[in-house]
Parts: C-alpha cells; structure tokens; sequence
C-alpha cells in the first residue's frame, strides 16, 4: 500500500522518499509505481515526460532515520501490528524534523495507541487510503486523542492537494470503511464456512448487484493477512462480538502465506502480471448455491445495519459515512441512501428475518430500531 500511497504523493508534484526494511520491498514499491504510472499513460491521462518527472522525484531511501530526516509529511504504511508501529513511531520521532506532521494508514489500530510513543503526539495522525490508493479519492483524517486540531488540518490540506477526497473520522475502531464494510467480508466468509455457496458464486452475486468486485476478490486484492488483520482488531476492540468473529478459513491462508495477489494467490490464482487464473484449489467445489439474491440481502443489509451502528455511536454521520463507503469501496449505494432506497420497514423486517435464520449478528442496530419504530 506504501507504494500506492507514494504513486499518489508523486503525481501530485512531492518528492517522496520511499523505505522498508527489505530493500527488495522498496524496489518491488518502485517498480508497482512505475507499472501505476504506466498504466496512466497507457489510458492518456499522463505523457511519457510527466511519468519521467515523477519518478526522477522518488528516491529509495535505505533507512528509516534518511527517509525521514527533513520530511514535511511521513506515512507509514507497515504491517497491521501495534508494536512494530510503535517502534516505527518512536524512531521517527528522533529522525524527522519536529515540525513534520507524523501520519500512519493504519487501517483498524488505534491512533491515539501509536501516539503514545513520541514526545509530541499532537503531531501525529491518521491518514488511512484505500487500495488502489491511486484510484479510490476517499483518505480518512483520523484524530486520535492527542492530535493536535493543527495537525488535522494540515492532513486534511494534505490529502486534498493529492487530490482526495478527506472525511474526518474519530479514533474509533475501523475508523468508517474498514468497521461498516466488515460485513461484505465477514458475511461472504460465513457463507462459504457454512458451505452455503462458492467463492465465485458469492463474488459473481454481488457484482451483479453493482459493486466493483466481489468480497474474495477484494480480499485478495488488499491481502488475506491485512483483512485478517482488520477482522482481529475489530473483534477485541468488540469484546468478541458475534458479528466481527474472524473466519477460521481466512486464517488457515494466512498460516500458509497464500495472502492473495501478492503472493500470486489467495482465494483465486494468478498469473505473473496478475489475471485471475481460477479459485485456488480448496475454494473450487461449489457448495449448494444460495440464491443471488439472497447472497446479496445477507451482505448488504449486514452493511446497512453496521451502517447504524457506527452513526449511534457517533463514529461519523450517516452523509459521511455514505460518502466515505461510495469513494473508499466503490460502493454503488451509500448504506443510509440503500435503507431509504429499500424503506425502513423492511429493511427491519429482513434483518429480523436474518436474525432468527442466523443469530445474533443480525439483530437490529438501536439506532435503527430508534428511527424505524417513530
Ligand atoms: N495506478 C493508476 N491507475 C490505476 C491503477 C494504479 N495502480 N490501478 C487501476 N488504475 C486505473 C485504471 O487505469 C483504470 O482507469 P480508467 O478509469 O481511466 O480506465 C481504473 O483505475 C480502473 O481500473 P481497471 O479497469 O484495471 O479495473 P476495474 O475497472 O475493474 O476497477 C478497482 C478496479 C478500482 C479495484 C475496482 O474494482 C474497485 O473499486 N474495487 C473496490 C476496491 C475497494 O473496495 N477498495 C477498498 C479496500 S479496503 C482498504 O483498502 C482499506 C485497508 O485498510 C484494508
């Protein structure tokens, strides 16, 4: 994701220093951004000389402390654990300048957490992109407790000179796309659990109802061990709560390395530049296909009841939270705008419904019950 992050920082005129600590990562991030900004030109939207200028722009840098050192902006983008973000955090705050705004893409870990480690954690926030930064505009502007209101408006400037499109969020779990959209994950994984459909089958349901991908497709897009990641997370900060269990099959890839397109295979196989050769072997039976319909009712109304959720606990309002699932997921319908769309009545009725076939996961969201029983 790093790479991706960068890709956008250099198209939008930065200089951008890129680290890891395998220098064969930062050469694999310099060559995603070369093939990002190929792609580009191949669709006429950047020449051959802007693609130049922007990589002439990106340096590798191979420590931590020279990618850092005169920085206005930092982004880490490392793996989803609290302590090695924390030792990241704590050598940053040695190598940047004490001017430089510190932001991590965490994408369900608490920014207030990793702030806790340097001298000024008013400097530090989150800036969480979404895969493929180059293409989704949506970047959460997270505060955590002791973020400065400087500092979250100078990411927040930051992010719209890129071109994005910023919403702030509050320090609270999965921020908005990654906590309302954990059921299009969740859902999709508890169907094939339960041998209910296939993978294909599931993914080809929801393209159907308008979405860009399907959720194994997604998933294999962002990496199985980062969902993973994001499904752990939000099931401790839950206390265990049915809804956020995490998938037992999710687990079993993570333990085999197969982590989806960046291991050239995840749920689906693929070729050397990426197309989809066929569901990896275990996911190839079909199990007794679930009608589309009622793929597409379980997953989506799980989102909308999420939806709920996160707006009665004042994560964000409902516009914001529809526009944050339409820019960060390409989402075809926002899920207050998919309530509306459906009626309120019904909506309650299926989840009820669901409730009784399913269990507690579906049981409807207090703010839901509040607005749809006035
Ligand atoms: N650099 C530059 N441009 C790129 C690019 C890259 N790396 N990758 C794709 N593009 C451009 C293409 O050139 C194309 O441009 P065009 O509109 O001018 O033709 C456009 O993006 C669409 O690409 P494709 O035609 O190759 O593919 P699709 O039309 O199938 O779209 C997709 C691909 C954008 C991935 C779409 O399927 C999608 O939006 N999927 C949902 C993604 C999503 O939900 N992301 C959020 C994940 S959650 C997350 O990231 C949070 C984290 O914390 C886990």
């Amino acid at each position: 994701m790093g790479a991706g992050i960068a890709q956008v920082c250099l198209s939008a005129g930065h200089d951008v220093r890129l680290h890891d600590i395998s220098a064969s990562a930062i050469a694999g991030g310099r060559a995603r951004i070369e093939d990002g900004l190929g792609r580009l030109v191949a669709r006429g939207r950047l020449d051959a000389q802007g693609r130049d200028a922007a990589l002439a722009r990106l340096t590798p840098a191979p420590t931590l402390e020279a990618a850092a050192a005169g920085a206005q902006v930092v982004i880490e983008a490392a793996l989803e654990e609290l302590e090695a973000k924390r030792a990241i955090f704590r050598a940053l705050d040695r190598a940047a300048s004490a001017d430089a705004l510190l932001a991590t893409n965490t994408s369900a870990l608490s920014v207030t957490a990793i702030a806790e480690v340097v001298r000024r954690p008013g400097r530090v926030l989150g800036l969480h992109f979404f895969n493929p930064a180059a293409v989704m505009t949506l970047v959460e502007v997270v505060a955590g407790e002791r973020t400065d209101p400087a500092a979250v408006a100078a990411g927040t400037a930051f992010a719209e000179a890129l071109g994005r499109r910023p919403v702030a969020c509050h320090d609270a779990p999965g921020f908005i796309v990654n906590r309302v959209n954990r059921p299009f994950m969740q859902e999709a994984l508890r169907m094939l659990e339960a041998g209910e459909a296939s993978i294909e089958t599931i993914d080809a349901a929801i393209v159907a109802g308008g979405f860009p991908m399907g959720p194994f497709a997604l998933m294999d897009l962002v990496g199985v061990d980062v969902d993973d990641a994001v499904a752990r997370a939000l099931f401790a900060a839950f206390h265990a709560a049915p809804r956020f269990r995490p998938s037992p099959v999710q687990a079993r890839l993570v333990a085999a390395g197969t982590l989806g397109r960046k291991t050239g295979g995840g749920f689906y196989r693929y070729d050397t530049v990426g197309r989809v050769l066929g569901p990896t072997e275990v996911f190839a039976a079909g199990g007794a296909a679930l009608p589309a319909d009622e793929i597409r009712t379980r997953i989506e109304l799980a989102i909308v009841n999420e939806a709920y959720h996160a707006a009665g606990e004042g994560v964000a309002s409902p516009p914001d939270i529809d526009l944050a699932m339409q820019l960060g997921a390409a989402h075809p319908l926002g899920p207050f705008e998919r309530a509306r769309t459906l009626g309120l009545r019904r909506v309650v009725g299926e989840l009820r419904r669901l409730e009784r076939l399913q269990g507690e996961r579906f049981r409807v969201a207090p703010a839901l019950w509040q607005i749809a029983s006035v």
